[in-house]
């Protein structure tokens, strides 16, 4: 299969059929996208040797997600001279003297070969666990030029970059905590920055639990501009276990009717094993059909997020991994 990395174009020829190539395309409707970097699978099975695997082994090894989303920045500091904070479990363990912020050749490494075989890297800020939030617009707004130095395309010499010169594909909004303040604004002026770098397109996901309307969210997802909708359809009575109260109709209809972009993508996302998390967790054979019954119902239906990427990874059913078999199966289809 070496050689058959090269081009992507020859890929799928050379690659035997039961080999798909995995790339990300904001239009298609068969992305998988994962969290990567808390390493749930390794904290709820303590005996599990290892941290989760790096970026660089998991795209060097053709993983099947099409999208990685790291996670997290969970600290802002916005408002303050002190640069923002990231944790990534055991994936990265030093920082750049004198701050908290973690500088990460490793994975930036990672994130190149992830990069080279057509996989997009976004940064999640937020999570359950974090201090975040902004007290007005002006510190979203400074937020905004903050990441685009630290992260994407920005040109500030004095900024520092814990994935060097990496150019990661876009941002991620998990807002479970601190307020809606200023969110809007950080979007509003991210894009504007992105737009000015012609040569790459970026994405703005959000990540809202599934009751409908999410409390944090909401108000953001009223009025900024979202590429992809990670909905989390777990650790609630809408989770996947009770098909009954499968929400993902209303999210749909508040899409088409109310958000700024009415064509973004939604994906289901759901836990990547049994303890992915506290409730949501469904076989691969009821994840099946979800998928196939909400993707022949719903035009914006852009595929599949798990949490996370260690446990779709170390979950198998027969043989092969949740993710693998989720991902052949929405390319397929
Ligand atoms: C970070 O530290 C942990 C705990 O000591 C270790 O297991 C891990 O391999 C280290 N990670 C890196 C990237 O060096």
């Amino acid at each position: 299969m070496k050689s058959c990395y090269t081009a992507l174009s020859v890929a799928l020829v050379c690659g035997s059929a039961l080999t798909n190539v995995f790339g990300f395309d904001v239009n298609s409707r068969s992305n998988l996208a994962t969290y990567w970097g808390q390493n749930s699978y390794g904290v709820t099975h303590p005996n599990h040797s290892g941290p989760e695997q790096s970026l660089e082994e998991l795209c060097r090894n053709n993983a099947p997600s099409d999208a990685f989303v790291l996670a997290f920045l969970h600290i802002f500091n916005a408002g303050t001279d002190k640069p923002p904070q990231m944790d990534f479990a055991g994936q990265c363990n030093t920082t750049f003297e004198g701050t908290q912020l973690l500088k990460c050749p490793g994975i930036a490494r990672g994130i190149k070969t992830c990069q080279s075989k057509g996989k997009a890297i976004l940064l999640s800020l937020g999570g359950a666990v974090g201090q975040y939030s902004f007290n007005n617009d002006k510190e979203g707004r400074a937020f905004a030029h903050t990441l685009w130095n630290m992260f994407f395309a920005g040109k500030d010499s004095k900024a520092l970059r814990p994935f060097g010169d990496v150019v990661l594909d876009g941002i991620d909004l998990d807002i479970e905590g601190g307020s809606s303040v200023g969110y809007v604004a950080f979007v509003s002026t991210l894009r504007e920055l992105f737009a000015q770098d012609k040569r790459k397109r970026y994405y703005i996901s959000a990540a809202p639990q599934c009751p409908f309307p999410d409390h944090y969210m909401q108000p953001i997802l009223n009025e900024a501009w979202i590429d992809m909708l990670f909905i989390q359809f777990y650790n609630n009575y809408c989770g996947l276990n009770d098909p009954s109260k499968f929400n993902f109709g209303q999210w749909d209809k508040w899409a088409k009717e109310k958000a700024v972009n009415k064509d973004m993508k939604i994906f289901i996302g759901a836990p990547g094993g049994p303890k992915g998390a506290n409730s949501g967790f469904v076989e691969f054979s009821a994840l099946r059909s979800i998928i196939e019954s909400t993707r022949a119902k719903y035009p914006l239906f852009g595929g599949v997020m798990f949490w996370d990427t260690s446990q779709a990874m170390n979950t198998k059913e027969g043989g092969s991994s949740y993710a693998q078999l989720t991902a052949n199966f929405l390319k397929q289809a």
